[in-house]
């Protein structure tokens, strides 16, 4: 029999899981335990396998899940499990249900995912990135795949802030699961006027500040990779607006330090770490870059280990909470980075193989605490960091670019 297929197109993506032989009773590769959620356990109750296409080729199948169902009181105990995080607790607070975000871009304005994944157990969406006006993005091609990870150049292709307001707002009021607003532009003013429109709209938890763009004011830097434009972008926004305020951070600097102390000292409530490293493709006649824009950002798990080291450096210097991102595909990547000092994670590119891995690895953190006798997540952060106190090590500068 045919398999039926279910596909979202999400930007450049094809997401489109695969109706399953329901028949097909996959091999158990969980840990030892109760019989809690599983690694891929939602995906295996719902008969849907996901695939990623990328215009090419389909270049992931995350194989079977293992199923098992937790018995009544393990349920419960699973329900007392306390996974809620604040990510705002100086200003107001930002508390989601769950550490597990899905991450800017990957996941459109939520709705995109509605038939496929129930988005009100996900913790927060971070909505693609959006601008004062609206834009076409960059020309094709805009995406590629590479080893461990893919390359995307969309450049913010987005209807513009009134328009997401005018279309999302009243469906995210609705909403259980907090929408995070991703923004970006091409100066102060441009970052203000949008979190101005935001501040106050119902169905809007907060917001975080893509700086990875170009600073026309300074000639093309990034704001994100210099501390004073990195200072003055998020002090400036942090005037416009009460919303909660997230900063992401590039992985494309010699020290990211510097500047995420100069963003904590700006007034930002969270700090946001990685967004893409900057990379390239070559054409398939070797005559020219591959993408339209030349340069991509590369993300997935080859990622994982850049995002790693910044998340425990950032964490040694800044005390408000940090958001982990890159390469998370399954529990492990989770608890690595709440070793390193995150308390939440966002799952990016993941998401186009797996539409419901954001949920799952909740459900996953929930029985691995269950397992080790915790009542809450907590007591997994930061059990990687240094145990001494004073200046943060200068260690692993000799390994930056
Ligand atoms: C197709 C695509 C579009 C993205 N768009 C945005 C965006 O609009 N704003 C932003 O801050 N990050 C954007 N990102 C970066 C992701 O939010 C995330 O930081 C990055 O992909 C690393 O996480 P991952 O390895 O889990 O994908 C995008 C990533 C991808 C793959």
């Amino acid at each position: 029999m045919k398999a039926k297929k279910k596909v979202v197109i999400v930007g450049d993506v094809r997401v489109s899981a695969l109706k399953q032989n329901s028949k097909h009773k996959p091999a158990s590769k969980g840990r030892s335990g109760p019989a809690v959620p599983a690694t891929t356990a939602t995906a295996g109750a719902t008969g849907l396998r996901p695939r990623v296409e990328t215009g090419n080729t389909a270049i992931a199948d995350l194989g079977t899940p293992f199923v098992a169902q937790p018995t009544l009181a393990e349920r419960a105990a699973l329900d007392r499990i306390d996974l809620a995080v604040d990510l705002a607790p100086d200003h107001g607070g930002l508390v989601l249900r769950s550490p597990i975000l899905v991450a800017s871009g990957t996941f459109g304005y939520g709705v995109e995912y509605g038939e496929v994944v129930d988005v009100q157990r996900i913790g927060a969406i971070c909505c693609k990135g959006t601008t004062r006006r609206p834009r076409a993005g960059n020309p094709p091609p805009r995406v590629t795949e590479t080893p461990g990870g893919m390359l995307n150049s969309i450049g913010l292709q987005n209807p513009g802030v009134d328009a997401v307001i005018d279309k999302y707002g009243p469906i995210w009021q609705g909403w259980q699961v907090p929408v995070i607003v991703n923004v970006a532009g091409e100066s102060i003013e441009d970052y203000v006027e949008v979190a101005r429109r935001l501040d106050g709209v119902p169905g809007v938890a907060g917001i975080e500040l893509n700086i990875s763009c170009p600073n026309v004011g300074k000639g093309g830097l990034q704001f994100a990779i210099d501390r004073d434009a990195a200072r003055a972008v998020t002090a400036a926004v942090r005037r416009a607006t009460d919303l909660p305020l997230l900063v992401k951070l590039s992985p494309n600097v010699a020290d990211v330090r510097p500047i995420a102390k100069a963003i904590e000292d700006a007034g930002a409530d969270a700090i946001c770490a990685i967004n893409t490293l900057s990379g390239l493709a070559v054409s398939a006649d070797r005559t020219h870059a591959f993408l339209g824009n030349t340069y991509g950002g590369l993300s997935g798990p080859a990622i994982k280990p850049v995002a790693l080291r910044i998340v425990y450096e950032v964490a040694q210097v800044v005390s408000i909470p940090i958001v982990a991102i890159g390469g998370v595909t399954n529990l492990d990547d989770v608890l690595d980075f709440l070793a390193c000092g995150a308390v939440a994670v966002q799952v990016g590119t993941a998401i186009f193989a797996d539409p419901e891995l954001p949920v799952r690895l909740g459900d996953e953190l929930r029985a691995d605490c269950l397992r080790r006798g915790l009542t809450s997540y907590h007591p997994l952060i930061g059990t990687a960091l240094p145990k001494r106190t004073g200046a943060p090590s200068a260690k692993g500068a000799e390994y930056r670019p």
